[in-house]
């Protein structure tokens, strides 16, 4: 049954249209993905309604590519899996709807899957399981969460963002410094040109002992500070911001681990693409920790990461029927 399972992944719960085959839910065979980058630009965001209508344009041309490139034809597949939660609302049903119809017309099994542990396992598409139990750092554009994962669909939430995800203070601080969207990696470049490294802006829950995150007060101190000193560098601006932003994700995780005693820790989401992150995790990891990070294109929205976790379910025999239906947030 599991030997050589097909899975068709749809993925459509923020800006980025993809589908994906997924066999034996490790090995990619297609992962075809639309950014809509270019059309949320002027808006330095993602602007909901616009978003679902141009998933609603592009699934079906996304899907067939995804097939052609795999080589494989309706007939093959097992299972589809799709994005259900967490998600902007229109754009979740977009998928949802083609995994229903495919559902349907094909009688095969669909499985809804959580957008976040979906994330968690990038890095199993690439040759790398972390292992149960293990510590998630989930860090993207729309969402900034902790979890201890002990299995599949088994998370216990340590600690989330209390404001913002940690994507979308870099994007917001690019937007109000103009310097380009998304704002991850247009401050990560700028960054690296900063002379002066110690611009001082205030730390970030610097005295709490949880595992909350808290974005909203720094994003407040950089905009206080570029108003009230128009003469500031904007890549030393951008450069104290990065570091403070960071060395929240970085203490958090590594209290987590100290804590728990658990060593095994996979940070995954849009943010993870961050080289300085990687670089300050890296300095303060030590030879018994095994730290996964997914590569860059598997960090970002995608459904290869869905129609791997979905073989989990298969799997195990968990399905959904045509009752299924999407949720803006998950607990
Ligand atoms: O996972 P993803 O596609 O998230 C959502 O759509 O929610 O990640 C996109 C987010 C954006 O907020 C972007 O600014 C951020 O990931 N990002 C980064 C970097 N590259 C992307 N943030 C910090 N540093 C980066 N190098």
């Amino acid at each position: 049954m599991t030997n050589n399972v097909l899975g068709l992944g749809l993925e459509s719960s923020c800006d980025e249209t993809s589908a994906s085959i997924v066999r034996n839910g490790k090995t990619i065979l297609s992962n075809t993905v639309f950014s809509q980058i270019e059309i949320h630009r002027d808006f330095y965001g993602v602007v909901p309604e616009i978003a679902s209508r141009a998933h609603l344009e592009i699934i079906n041309p996304i899907i067939e590519t995804a097939m052609n490139e795999a080589g494989v034809d309706f007939n093959d597949i097992d299972y589809v899996a799709v994005t259900n939660r967490p998600g902007l609302v229109g754009s979740l049903l977009v998928s949802l709807q083609s995994a229903k119809a495919l559902s349907f017309s094909l009688g095969i099994p669909v499985i809804g899957v959580n957008h976040l542990e979906a994330h968690l396992y990038a890095p199993y598409l690439e040759g790398n399981e972390p292992g149960f139990p293990f510590i998630g750092l989930l860090i993207s554009g729309g969402n900034t969460v902790m979890y201890i994962v002990r299995d599949f669909g088994d998370m216990e939430v340590l600690g989330k963002t209390a404001d913002d995800a940690a994507g979308e203070a870099f994007d917001k601080i690019a937007k109000y410094l103009d310097i380009g969207y998304p704002g991850g990696p247009a401050i990560e470049k700028l960054a690296t040109t900063a002379v002066r490294k110690n611009l001082y802006l205030p730390k970030i829950l610097a005295g709490s002992h949880d595992y909350r995150f808290s974005f909203s007060g720094i994003k407040t101190a950089v905009a206080v500070l570029y108003r009230n000193e128009p003469g500031v560098d904007k890549a030393e601006l951008v450069y104290a911001f990065q570091e403070r932003v960071l060395e929240i994700l970085v203490r958090r995780l590594f209290a987590a681990s100290r804590r728990t005693g658990i060593r095994r820790m996979v940070v995954a989401g849009g943010v993870a693409c961050s080289m300085r992150l990687r670089e300050l995790i890296d300095n303060a990891k030590d030879d018994d920790d095994v730290i996964l990070f997914p590569s860059s294109s598997l960090c970002t929205d995608n459904a290869a990461m869905v129609a791997g976790l979905g073989f989990q379910y298969f799997a195990r025999g968990i399905y959904d029927d045509l009752n299924l239906d999407v949720y803006a947030r998950v607990k």
